[in-house]
């Protein structure tokens, strides 16, 4: 049974095929990290755009993917609309960071953005905002460095870019002129919101959109007609750069051993 293709810049989309294994757990998936060209967010879209189309090709040349999940933001931002273009067979489900469901919880009207420079300076995302003008006070946060930190495990590095930047996304609490909401527009970042908690109240909000995108899927499968109904939810690890990374990553973010994926 052909799978579902999932691709990001490096170990970010971890967090959305999590999301996408507990919706469907008859698909099978094969998960491409593209970390030798990782990170995406500071490359500008040129760089992102080329990088996207050959990640598509390559999953549809090598397994004849069924449909493709963009799970990084920043890659939606830039290369989704050519991909569809380029791929009008192939559905294709792609991930904005999540202002409308912030937008609808928050209390104070105040919401912040946390994502690539990439993502916040798009197009898309500037239409997004401009879309809630009025209704929310939004603040946008570019986490410089902060995906290079999680892609190498550095703990160090981690700890001090997320203190840095919850700071420039607050000051976080109830009163009216406060944040009650971050919205992690990252996939890489709700890998590590245990450490963005640690500096926020326990109040805070996050919302990202692992759910809802595996829910998506599921609808836009269902619609053409290509839901698996008896698989048996194989999933393969692909890496550009080196798997042993995606590995540990997996093991280390979804809790999956080895022996419960093949790689390469
Ligand atoms: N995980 C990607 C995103 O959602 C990010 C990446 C990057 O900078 O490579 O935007």
């Amino acid at each position: 049974m052909s799978p579902i293709g999932v691709f990001d810049s490096g170990v970010g989309g971890l967090s959305v095929l999590d999301a996408l294994r507990a919706e469907l757990p008859q698909e099978n998936f094969v998960y491409f990290a593209d970390t030798a060209y990782a990170p995406y967010g500071e490359r500008g879209d040129a760089y992102v755009i080329e990088r996207s189309r050959a990640v598509v090709e390559q999953l549809r040349r090598e397994h004849g993917i069924k449909a493709l999940v963009v799970a990084c933001n920043t890659a939606t931002t830039a290369a989704i609309h050519l991909m569809r273009a380029e791929h009008a067979d192939l559905p294709i489900v792609g991930l904005e960071p999540g202002l409308k469901p912030a937008v609808a919880a928050s209390r104070t009207g105040h919401v912040s953005v946390m994502a690539t420079r990439g993502t916040l300076a798009s197009a898309k995302y500037a239409a997004l905002r401009a879309s809630f003008a009025g209704s929310a006070e939004v603040r946008s946060v570019p986490c410089d460095g902060l995906v290079k930190a999680i892609e190498g495990f550095d703990a160090a590095g981690i700890s001090a870019l997320c203190e840095r930047y919850m700071q420039e996304a607050g000051p976080f609490g109830d009163g009216p002129t406060q944040v009650d909401t971050v919205v992690l527009g990252c996939t890489h970042y709700p890998l590590v919101k245990d450490e963005l908690r640690r500096h926020a109240p326990s109040s805070l909000r996050f919302i990202d959109t692992g759910v809802p995108v595996a829910q998506q899927t599921r609808r836009l499968l269902a619609s053409a007609g290509r839901l698996a109904d008896n698989g048996h939810g194989g999933l393969r690890l692909e890496s550009s750069g080196d798997v042993a990374v995606l590995e540990a990553a997996a093991a280390r973010w979804l809790g999956l051993a080895a022996g419960a994926f093949t790689s390469a």
